[in-house]
């Protein structure tokens, strides 16, 4: 009896442990918020601001998109347009999937068969925006994201990404210099994250998504880097909130962006609770 009892308090130790270990790496998720990198409103100069921008820009003026082919559909053509007119001085690059996979092809032929072999056709989307990022530097834009002013002032930050509420950063518009260490990294780990789990959608969110950006955002500012190194951080209001913020949401969202937070959340403890 005495046996049994202590075997049963045991067990609810681990059980209670267990559960602590989860929350807790659940909460430090949370504290880990990127506001010590944030992109102050201060820094940002206003759209028609006649504040002369001193700061060097660092990434180069290059647009990068992807879509399946050429045939851009109507409801993303606008956002796109606003991108491209308010930026003719920039280089835009559009990776179409044949484009997607020659450069991955060429450029980096030991990630091809794991490009190749991804399930679903959107962790191919994914993670191009990450090689192009890391090799040409510039600009990456979700097609569903319209440009509301001039990128200018983000150029002069080595890497960016963006904040997403609760917790994370999305891969739908970032920015670095060619070979920036943030995006070495990222690149360097797709093959580790690249498991199948339950659910399509953790498999994607976890494999090349934003929940696979977030982690390893996590784990590489945990440490502090260099200021060549740090990756600063582009806040909701600065992003799509406000008639100055950079950009503007269109219709037709893409289908892990904007409306996916609860199941992010689901995926982030799904996560924790399998490790
Ligand atoms: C692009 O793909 C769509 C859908 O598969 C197809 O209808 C369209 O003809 C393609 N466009 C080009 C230029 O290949």
């Amino acid at each position: 009896m005495r046996k049994g009892l202590v075997i049963f308090l045991v067990i609810n130790l681990l059980i209670v442990a267990f559960l602590i270990h989860s929350v807790s790496s659940l909460l430090a998720l949370l504290i880990i918020d990127g506001s010590a990198d944030a992109i102050h409103q201060s820094e940002i100069p206003a759209p028609n601001s006649g504040m002369i921008d001193t700061r060097p820009q660092l990434i180069p003026k290059i647009i990068h998109q992807t879509y399946l082919n050429e045939s851009i559909p109507d409801h993303w053509k606008e956002a796109q347009q606003s991108c491209i007119k308010l930026h003719g001085d920039y280089e835009y690059k559009l990776w179409t999937d044949k484009k997607s996979r020659e450069f991955i092809a060429t450029e980096y032929p030991w990630f091809l068969e794991t490009f190749d072999n991804y399930e679903y056709p959107i962790q191919r989307a994914d993670s191009i925006r990450y090689f192009v990022l890391s090799h040409f530097g510039g600009i990456y834009i979700d097609l569903d994201d319209g440009c509301n002013r001039r990128l200018d002032p983000l150029l002069s930050y080595p890497a960016w990404v963006r904040r997403t509420l609760p917790t994370g950063v999305s891969n739908d518009a970032m920015g670095a210099v060619p070979q920036h260490p943030f995006f070495l990294t990222v690149i360097d780990s797709l093959q580790k994250y690249n498991r199948k789990w339950p659910l399509p959608y953790v498999t994607v969110m976890y494999s090349t998504g934003p929940l696979f950006l977030s982690v390893i955002w996590e784990e590489y500012i945990r440490w502090g880097t260099s200021d060549e190194g740090r990756v600063r951080v582009l806040m909701p209001d600065e992003y799509n909130k406000h008639s100055w913020s950079f950009f503007s949401h269109h219709r037709g969202s893409s289908w892990h962006g904007k409306d996916a937070q609860l199941i992010f959340w689901v995926s982030v403890y799904l996560r924790e609770i399998s490790e």
